[in-house]
């Protein structure tokens, strides 16, 4: 049998260039390679953890993400694409589960700690909130996935999830649970893009990102906004290329034939007369090379969002049923098959 994938994402807004760069692109590699089962799904679920007041925005998302993966090249065909909240069994899951993890450990949970810190909930975290690891432990333990590629921000989930696996397993003397693996990015400078304006975060927020979404105008003005080196003023001055966005998107996005050119224009750059609007012009064509067959796709996929939810509802199918053999086979294993 072949190797089981399952990752996914919140549906909180349209995915960025850093999103493509640091998942979405390795996902498409991952399928080519033909070698694995895959699962990709929508956290509708984990993004109501902290936008309940919020659903509409996490509802519009839904679409807009999906159409983010075709565009990218995620094939329904080859990969089952769902929405979490479809799948009733995953919150099944979480209840038997939550009773295996202490309150401490998941206050110790570092990821959550700084989420926690950075959403300001102060003394009224939402209870969904602070146990969307476990959650998370079903979600990935309800597909048996092996592996899960996901940012390194998401590594104390993995962790979790294999306490919860072992504890369950040893629990119930049954060998039924999968501890999973995370594949975590291998290149440093694309496993978390900066924003444009040189902000370590590239997010909606922050008004710092280029959507896969945006058209070729706007990607433009982005770029030629972008933020460089403040004291290269004159084109003769020589320029830095630490913390200059320009060259740092050049990294992550030039191919090995450019790589040639990168280092020539880098050299010339630090040695004083190659302008800021040079670099961008030529960031700007090696981006258009990426971005342009991912917007047209994108565009094409947006004329019929009919046919987008019934590709997400037939995936929804295709997973209901792998988790819910998983269900039955946890709650056999507990004792709670009683007729
Ligand atoms: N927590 C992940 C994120 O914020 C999304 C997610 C939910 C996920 N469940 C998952 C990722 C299961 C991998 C596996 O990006």
């Amino acid at each position: 049998m072949k190797p089981i994938i399952l990752t996914g994402d919140r549906p909180t807004g349209k995915l960025h260039i850093g999103h493509y760069v640091g998942s979405l692109k390795n996902r498409v590699l991952l399928q080519q390679e033909g070698n694995y089962q895959m699962f990709v799904f929508l956290a509708d679920q984990q993004a109501l953890t902290d936008h309940a007041k919020n659903p509409q925005k996490v509802r519009e998302s839904i679409g807009q993400v999906a159409l983010d993966y075709l565009a990218a090249g995620l094939d329904p065909e080859q990969v089952t694409i769902f929405i979490q909240s479809q799948i009733p069994e995953l919150a099944e899951l979480t209840m038997y589960y939550m009773n295996l993890v202490s309150l401490a450990r998941l206050e110790r949970n570092p990821t959550v700690k700084t989420e926690i810190a950075q959403k300001g909930f102060g003394e009224s975290i939402p209870t969904g909130f602070l146990v969307y690891p476990i959650a998370q432990a079903a979600d990935i333990t309800a597909f048996k996935a092996n592996l899960v590629p996901v940012g390194t921000d998401q590594k104390p989930m993995i962790e979790q999830t294999r306490e919860i696996v072992r504890s369950f397993n040893h629990a119930y003397q049954t060998d039924i649970l999968v501890e999973p693996e995370g594949i975590y990015p291998t290149n440093e400078a694309a496993g978390r893009l900066p924003g444009l304006d040189g902000n370590a975060k590239m997010s909606k927020s922050l008004n710092n990102g280029i959507f896969l979404a945006d058209d070729m105008d706007t990607v433009q003005k982005k770029v030629m906004s972008m933020y460089t080196d403040p004291n290269h003023i004159r084109v003769e001055d020589p320029g830095q290329i630490e913390g200059n966005m320009v060259f740092h998107y050049l990294d992550v996005f030039g191919r090995e034939e450019d790589a040639q050119t990168i280092a020539e224009m880098k050299e010339h750059y630090q040695r004083g007369g190659l302008g800021d609007v040079k670099t961008k012009r030529y960031l700007l064509e090696i981006l258009d090379r990426e971005l342009t067959p991912i917007r047209e796709r994108r565009l094409e996929y947006a004329k019929d969002m009919g046919q987008v939810y019934r590709m997400l509802e037939k995936g929804s199918q295709v997973a209901r049923e792998k988790a819910a053999q998983t269900l039955s086979e946890v709650k056999a294993a507990m004792g709670l098959n009683y007729f």
